[in-house]
């Protein structure tokens, strides 16, 4: 027997069932982002291999080990984006439209893909929801970015669950400085770093913060401090965005180890956590980037952003059952027709109806079939009525109008009078 085929590991279909749900929480997202004006941008799925290994880092695990790299047909190295910001500031530099200091707020939606291993919260494709603002340096913005999210956690019932850490990196300079005094201070306790650490102490040493190892986190402990290596504007502009959060009332923690596993961050960076999710409890994340169009070719332009995890909130709207009940019911009215002559009569019905009422959700029963069959059908898509026509119906010219769910009795409406008396019953999306 052929072997049946089946998804790649790791890249998950999302079932009828599961797409309300994140059709609410993209369209939530959608408006608060349009609310804010910001503006949609679609980059493409594939780039040039080249683009991430220039802007995410060489030595960072997603460019070494992560990325889905393949050769086409023309011997170019192509890859499946691993994330959004890459693709994104390439887009806004070939198009020119940072250019002369336009300030450009911008998000994206889309799938991403790494080559990590599956487990819950973590897929090899796997779908963000991303937003860059280019061409503003204050810490006005990136207060911006986290009072968006903030009152995204409100509008989606799971503010309670979530935690905001945040950290500067300062600039690449002051950064430097700090990575030499880690880098001395780490080499004198070699021998008590773990394995990965060593490696990464020669490769990224800032990324040694981030270890689990419980030895290395000793070792940690009298390391230096970030902090204390912080160059007077990086420190004025975080303090400026804690003033921000305080104004606005945002709890944070200070992270002195957040350093985040993409190379071009400089100044903020933030994470949003959760601890009902597991080990994958980061379900939103960014900072600020203001070396990277410089880096890739463009005039120097300051840049801020962050992208969150769409199955990660999916995941924690259904753990905390932060479901809206109305997203589940997709049919307002389901309409039964019995015989030849009644269906036509149906369809002809249904699209007057819907001329009035463009957004009522009408379904017309396909697949004939006899009055319990068709009735068991209205039941289960969930419709609140059903309409009935029959040969009773056709002769009187009316319809049966059929509460499904509790209240009232079986009427009859005059074809006419249909649109106008769903109006009345049905609240319109
Ligand atoms: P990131 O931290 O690599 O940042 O990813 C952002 C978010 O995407 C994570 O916090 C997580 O929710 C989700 N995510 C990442 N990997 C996976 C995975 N394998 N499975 C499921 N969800 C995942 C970035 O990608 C940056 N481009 C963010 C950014 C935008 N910084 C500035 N602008």
């Amino acid at each position: 027997m052929s072997k049946s085929l089946q998804a790649i590991r790791g890249m998950n279909d999302i079932l009828p069932e599961q797409t309300p749900l994140w059709r609410y929480f993209e369209g939530t997202v959608a408006r608060l982002l349009d609310n804010y004006g910001y503006k949609q941008i679609r980059m493409p799925i594939v780039e040039f291999t080249e683009l991430f290994k220039r802007s995410i880092g060489e030595v960072t695990d997603i460019v070494e080990k992560e990325m889905y790299t393949f050769e086409d047909r023309n011997g170019d190295s192509l890859t499946l984006r691993p994330e959004g910001t890459a693709a994104c500031v390439r887009a806004v530099l070939e198009h020119g439209i940072t250019g002369g200091g336009q300030v450009q707020k911008l998000w994206y939606i889309g799938p991403m893909f790494r080559h990590e291993r599956p487990q819950k919260g973590r897929y090899r494709q796997f779908h963000q929801i991303g937003l860059e603002v280019f061409n503003l340096d204050g810490p006005d913005i990136d207060a911006e970015l986290i009072i968006m999210t903030w009152r995204l956690w409100g509008e989606l019932g799971i503010r309670d669950a979530v935690k905001l850490e945040l950290n500067s990196l300062g600039t690449s300079e002051s950064r430097g400085r700090y990575r030499e005094a880690l880098v001395e201070y780490l080499s004198a306790h070699h021998d008590k770093l773990d394995e990965d650490s060593q490696r990464r102490l020669k490769t990224n040493p800032l990324r040694v913060l981030d270890t689990k190892n419980a030895d290395t986190q000793a070792v940690l402990v009298d390391a230096p401090k970030m902090a204390d290596y912080l160059d007077d504007e990086s420190r004025a502009h975080f303090e400026g965005l804690k003033a921000r959060l305080d104004a606005v009332g945002i709890p944070y923690v200070l992270n002195p180890k957040l350093v985040r596993g993409l190379d071009y961050y400089s100044k903020t960076v933030f994470e949003w956590v959760t601890d009902k999710l597991g080990a994958q409890g980061t379900v939103c994340a960014g900072g600020r980037y203001d070396g990277l169009v410089e880096q890739m070719g463009g005039k120097p332009t300051p840049g801020v952003g962050f992208a969150m995890g769409i199955e990660r909130l999916v995941l924690m709207l259904e753990t905390l059952e932060q479901i809206p009940q109305e997203i589940s019911r997709q049919v307002d009215v389901y309409l039964c027709a019995f015989g030849e002559e009644a269906e036509l009569a149906g369809l002809a019905l249904a699209e007057r109806v819907r001329n009035e009422l463009p957004n009522l959700r009408l379904q017309v029963n396909a697949g004939a079939g006899s009055f319990k069959s068709q009735f068991k059908k209205a039941d289960k898509s969930g419709a609140l009525y059903a309409l009935i026509l029959g040969d009773d119906e056709m002769a009187q010219q009316v319809v049966g109008f059929k509460p499904l769910r509790g209240q009232g009795e079986q009427q009859s409406i005059a074809w006419d009078a249909l649109a106008a008396h769903l109006a009345t019953c049905v609240v319109q999306g």
